[in-house]
């Protein structure tokens, strides 16, 4: 009798399981790679994929990036804003990262930044705007309370990424763990480089760490939208899209996302084997 009722439990398990795989296999698709032929025209799609997102749920749960990329991004959401076709009142947003020990009135806070670029234009509640904060006394405890906000919100539904030229989302580095969670991270040199830009140029000036949501985090968005631009960004986009999903790469973990699309620029998609395949999918993409 034991015997039976053991096959019996372990059938049910597997048939739960199976279940919940055909469930969660149901809208499994192609990472979606989008390619414009500029700037402007990836930050109009990109616009038009989160305005979508917000008509059919005014109450969206947004993730956000900083960087340069999604600049053109955000100033098209103002445009549809300003011209009253975007209402962001019950929008609450979620962004990434932020560096640690700028306060959020340093010009180069994330903090800063977002409202510079977006939040001050548009009629977002401030009470909905989360950017992680990068004075916090316990950061671990902090980071464990921004996980839990997420989670309160119901997850976030759309998450916008830039990719670092190290390939890396938000500042999850290379190495870390495609599980990781929101958490205190080192930069690397590389990424150090790159952002001195907005430090006048000194290297000294750019904060040595971040707080960032972890890639685990990032991939439990229902979806993942990836802008990235020019040639500089070539050789990560390729590794995204078409390399092995590897740490080393924390962007590649987006291959295991049901729902991930990637737009770039022609510039950045020039190292892409099947760029052709893509323009074609994209063309011929199911409208049913
Ligand atoms: C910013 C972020 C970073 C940037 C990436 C690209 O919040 O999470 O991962 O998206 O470093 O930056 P830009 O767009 O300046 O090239």
């Amino acid at each position: 009798v034991l015997k039976t009722l053991k096959i019996e439990f372990v059938t049910l398990i597997m048939n739960h399981a199976l279940h919940s795989t055909k469930k969660y296999l149901k809208g499994v698709r192609l990472m979606q790679v989008i390619i414009k032929e500029n700037y402007d025209e990836m930050s109009k799609e990109a616009a038009q994929i989160i305005k979508d997102a917000i008509h059919l749920k005014p109450n969206l749960v947004l993730g956000l990036a900083t960087g340069s990329t999604p600049i053109g991004t955000y100033k098209e959401l103002i445009r549809s804003c300003k011209e009253g076709d975007l209402d962001f009142s019950k929008v609450v947003t979620f962004n990434l990262d932020e560096y640690v020990g700028l306060p959020q009135k340093h010009d180069q806070s994330y903090h800063y930044f977002m409202h510079d670029k977006l939040f001050n234009h548009i009629n977002i509640n401030e009470a909905n705007v989360h950017v992680p904060s990068g004075i916090a006394k316990d950061f671990a405890q902090y980071c464990q309370w921004y996980e839990d906000e997420i989670d309160k919100a119901g997850g976030i539904d759309l998450q916008v990424l830039g990719i670092g030229s190290d390939g890396h989302i938000g500042f999850n580095e290379p190495g870390t763990s495609l599980a990781s969670r929101t958490s205190l991270v080192t930069l690397t040199e590389e990424t150090i480089e790159d952002n001195k830009r907005f430090f006048a140029g000194d290297e000294a000036a750019v904060p040595r760490f971040a707080i960032t949501m972890g890639v685990g985090t990032i991939m439990e968005a229902k979806c993942c939208l990836l802008v990235a631009n020019s040639e500089k960004k070539a050789d990560p986009v390729s590794m995204l899209v078409e390399g092995p999903i590897t740490s080393q790469i924390t962007a590649s973990a987006l291959q295991m996302h049901p729902n991930a699309i990637v737009i770039v620029d022609e510039s950045a998609a020039s190292k892409l084997k099947r760029v052709d395949y893509y323009k074609w999918a994209y063309e011929n993409r199911p409208t049913f």
